[in-house]
């Protein structure tokens, strides 16, 4: 178990941080737990479910990455499988702030990778800031999300966005998490096909600018990410950080990247190539391989 974890147990009610800890020294640990995992640590615990999603934030919050501000952000996301997803933010030191990934985006995200189709809430520890409110609201969900905070009475997503600006007002009625298979053109190397599966996954209702990435560890185990637009176009999130989000959950270290492959259509209106690159040199990987594929 990594050092952060382990100090963030000792914020936890002392019950629930001897049930967790089977759970966290897992190697295996996906910082997520199923709907049965939920059950479990309330009964030892003794927390309903709502008191144990605050517990366990700082636990979210310790997967933090937060050389700029050292504000330790954690979230929860919960699917309506019934299993919870932890998130937190990260920053990328070098790279614009733009680049910035919210522990809501993160929680989300992780949700949305691991085949999660819906949410009910967000449990974050600081209020959400207004991009957070503005990416949550482009979710399939949106209309129904509850945000739970400590301290706070759980309140809908549009308690904290009313007269909300969203994919409606473009026209837009797929929304993210609904099934997105863009049909792409085919590769014979594993990893670009692995960032092109991604990217027929990715959700860009607004450019059609499809785009994933696959990112290769020295392990030879690779971790894809796809591109989440957004109607109000600055939060949407970059395949890039979608990947990232995915490595640090999962408790790979960023000098564990050996390859990557950026996967974008034909003739888009938009390329996450620079951007891309840059955030990646920041990271200290240096080559980025780009890959163009055709809408079949
Ligand atoms: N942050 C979040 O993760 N979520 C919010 O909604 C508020 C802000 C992060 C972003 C940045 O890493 C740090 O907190 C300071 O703003
Ligand atoms: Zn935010």
């Amino acid at each position: 178990m990594n050092e952060n974890l382990l100090h963030a147990l000792n914020d936890c009610p002392p019950r629930l941080a001897q049930s967790l800890l089977p759970y966290l020294s897992d190697e295996q640990f996906s910082a997520s737990f199923s709907a049965e995992d939920v059950t479990a640590l309330q009964q030892v615990s003794g927390l309903s479910a709502a008191e144990l999603a605050i517990a366990l934030l700082p636990i979210a919050a310790s997967y933090a990455v937060a050389p700029l501000s050292h504000f330790n952000v954690g979230a929860i996301a919960h699917g309506e499988s019934g299993r919870w997803y932890l998130g937190a933010n990260m920053e990328f030191a070098a790279a614009p702030l733009q680049q910035t990934v919210h522990a809501e985006q993160s929680a989300i995200t992780h949700a949305w990778l691991s085949g999660e189709s819906r949410l009910t809430a967000v449990t974050v520890n600081y209020t959400p800031c207004g991009h957070c409110r503005q990416f949550m609201n482009e979710l399939n969900c949106a209309e129904q999300l509850m945000i739970a905070l400590p301290g706070c009475a759980t309140q809908s997503l549009h308690y904290y966005l009313p007269n909300a600006f969203g994919p409606q007002d473009l026209g837009v009625t797929q929304m993210l998490f609904d099934p997105q298979t863009q049909r792409l053109s085919e590769h014979d190397d594993p990893l670009v096909q692995a960032a092109i599966n991604a990217a027929s996954q990715s959700y860009a209702p607004y450019t059609g600018a499809y785009s994933g990435i696959a990112l290769q560890l020295a392990s030879g185990y690779w971790i894809t990410g796809r591109y989440a637009e957004n109607a109000a176009f600055n939060p949407s999130l970059p395949p890039l950080q979608s990947a990232l989000i995915l490595m640090q959950l999962h408790g790979h270290p960023v000098s564990a990247l050996r390859r990557a492959v950026l996967v974008e259509v034909a003739q888009a209106s938009l390329s996450q190539r620079e951007a891309t690159a840059a955030t990646l040199s920041a990271l200290g990987c240096h080559q980025l391989e780009t890959v163009t594929v055709t809408v079949k």
